[in-house]
């Protein structure tokens, strides 16, 4: 089966690392996903087995094929160069060497909100949109995707915007909202201030809000009050996945 598998898609979040084989075609899994729990300390080394577990788990339906790991830090050609939620030892990994000495297969490593945001854009929210898309992802940190014309600008770290002082993502990810215990009203004014910073300093032309909050969409992005519409993420938990796998078929052929 080498080289004809599905490719796989493997998301590394906080508390659980997910993967499974994707079609490309119609941007779903071809099996349902497998998630094992993050390990703690979650270092490369113990991330990388684990990555390596859900290769051997599906096998049979990705063959040889690529594989795409998202991991939440800046990733520039397979090196990671942020831990704002994740080990400090992934600083300066090369990443991409390390799951393919486990795996022994092709290996694309590029930041979770980034993966996402390919993701809505050929299956999702942003599907066939021009101009400048904007993918944010709310949850314990604040994840930003730049998409102009089809093409990422990768790595663009928007949830670390300075704003009055404080670091975006420690005013206005939801599980700021959840660990302040802020009502839905008090966290969409930050979102309110997060949200009109990012427009008068990209004026995009569409921004897509992903991240499980975004479940409850209609409590708050219907209170925003922006130029460009607000949508929510349509792949959900999804997204992270089939963008990871979408990338690594784009980067290996
Ligand atoms: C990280 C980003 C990541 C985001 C969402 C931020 O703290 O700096 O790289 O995309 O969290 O996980």
């Amino acid at each position: 089966m080498a080289k004809k598998g599905y490719p796989l898609g493997i998301d590394v979040g906080g508390s659980g690392i997910k993967g499974a084989p994707v079609d490309l075609k119609k941007g779903e899994f071809t099996k349902s996903r497998l998630k094992i729990a993050t390990p703690q300390p979650a270092t490369p080394e113990a991330v990388a087995q684990v990555v390596d577990e859900i290769v051997d788990e599906f096998e049979k339906e990705t063959g040889g094929s690529p594989i795409g790991v998202t991991v939440p830090a800046v990733v520039i050609r397979g090196t990671v160069l942020s831990a704002a939620n994740i080990a400090p030892s992934w600083i300066n990994t090369d990443a991409e060497a390390l799951i393919k000495e486990h795996t022994g297969r092709s290996v694309t490593v590029l930041n979770d909100a980034d993966a996402a945001g390919i993701a809505e854009l050929h299956y999702g929210a942003a599907k066939g949109e021009h101009g400048l898309v904007i993918l944010t992802t709310l949850g314990t940190g604040i994840g930003s995707a730049l998409i102009h014309d089809g093409r990422l600008i990768p790595n663009s770290e928007l949830g670390h915007l300075e704003i009055d002082g404080y670091d975006a993502e420690d005013r206005a990810a939801s599980s700021v909202k959840d660990n302040e215990g802020l009502s839905w009203d008090e966290w969409i004014e930050r979102l309110q201030r997060y949200y009109e910073t990012i427009e008068a300093l990209f004026s995009p032309d569409l921004i897509v809000v992903g991240g499980g909050v975004s479940r409850d969409s209609d409590k708050f992005l219907p209170k925003l009050r922006l130029r460009a519409p607000i949508v929510p993420a349509e792949l959900r938990n999804k997204a992270g996945i089939i963008g990871a796998a979408h990338r690594a078929v784009d980067l290996a052929s």
